[in-house]
């Protein structure tokens, strides 16, 4: 038994042992079949309502739980954020429509182990700026977990999001990070999507976190609306955001929430 796993560390971090991985590995495919399911039904015409239902459907059908319906009194499976939405937007009677991008966040509970992911979507056709905000905020993700690998830091992921995202000319979320998690939602870190290369805690073998930035075409500020949980873009630009649930292993990660039918990116499965 190596006496290092298993235990937390000196930044409140939990170090998962080896057979945890597969607990996580079974919850973020979960989490991502119903998120590759959702893809056909997201067009013109449909409220994020019926979306939402669509998801609890599926958490029920394969006897899993929602891990969002009850947490701090959210409603719902699934938080559906559009267009100047950057993140917990409620599902509700709204209609998409033509052009209209959205985020669909899905947390499922599987044997205890919390699986968390979220991908954008399009309603009927792209327009040109809203698919390069997608691209550059899938490719910002992808940037932070290639800094992902033990010995480096929080910051250093933090880093390859920020400057990536702000040599294109798009801005950081500074208001909402990702987090810790495993047998637990949300745990220690705070994972920032911006930050100075070897600053924060440094990466170990076990540690279970998200990533998961909102990239906005205008300012970074957002602010809460009255209902208390949807963000919005204080100028009202685009926001887009994807989210991964990763492990860190000896040489890397280990992301536990691909999309087993290749479906992370919405350009992936079209027909345009
Ligand atoms: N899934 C979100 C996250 O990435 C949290 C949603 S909490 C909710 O952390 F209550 F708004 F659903
Ligand atoms: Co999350
Ligand atoms: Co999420």
């Amino acid at each position: 038994m190596d006496e290092t796993r298993g235990r937390i560390t000196r930044d409140g971090i939990r170090i998962h042992e080896d057979a945890d991985f597969a607990g996580m590995a079974a919850a973020g495919r979960v989490a991502a079949e119903i998120l590759d399911l959702i893809g056909p039904l997201v067009s013109p015409g449909v409220t994020t309502g019926a979306l939402d239902d669509f998801i609890t459907q599926e958490v029920a059908r394969r006897g899993v739980i929602s891990a969002t319906i009850g947490y701090k009194g959210y409603r719902h499976a699934s938080c559906i954020s559009v267009n100047h939405v950057v993140c917990h937007g409620i599902p509700g009677p709204k209609t998409l429509k033509d052009g209209d991008i959205l985020n669909i966040d899905v947390t499922v509970i599987v044997d205890g182990w919390f699986g968390d992911t979220s991908r954008m979507y399009v309603a009927g056709d792209l327009p040109r700026k809203s698919g390069r905000l997608i691209q550059v905020t899938h490719d910002a993700l992808m940037k932070g977990i290639e800094a992902v690998r033990p010995g480096n830091t929080f910051g250093d992921i933090g880093h390859a999001i920020q400057t990536y995202v702000e040599a294109q000319r798009m801005s950081v979320v500074r208001d909402f990070c990702g987090h810790g998690l495993g047998r637990v939602f949300h745990a220690p870190p705070n994972v920032l999507h911006y930050g100075r290369p070897g600053t924060a805690a440094v990466l170990e073998e076990g540690m279970f976190f998200t990533i998961e930035p909102m990239v906005n075409l205008g300012r970074p500020e957002t602010k809460v609306l009255a209902d208390d949980w949807t963000a919005v873009t204080r100028d009202k630009s685009l926001s887009a955001q994807f989210e991964h649930s990763v492990g860190v292993t000896a040489t890397g990660c280990e992301v536990f929430t691909l999309s087993p039918a290749g479906l992370f990116h919405p350009t992936q499965g079209r027909a345009d």
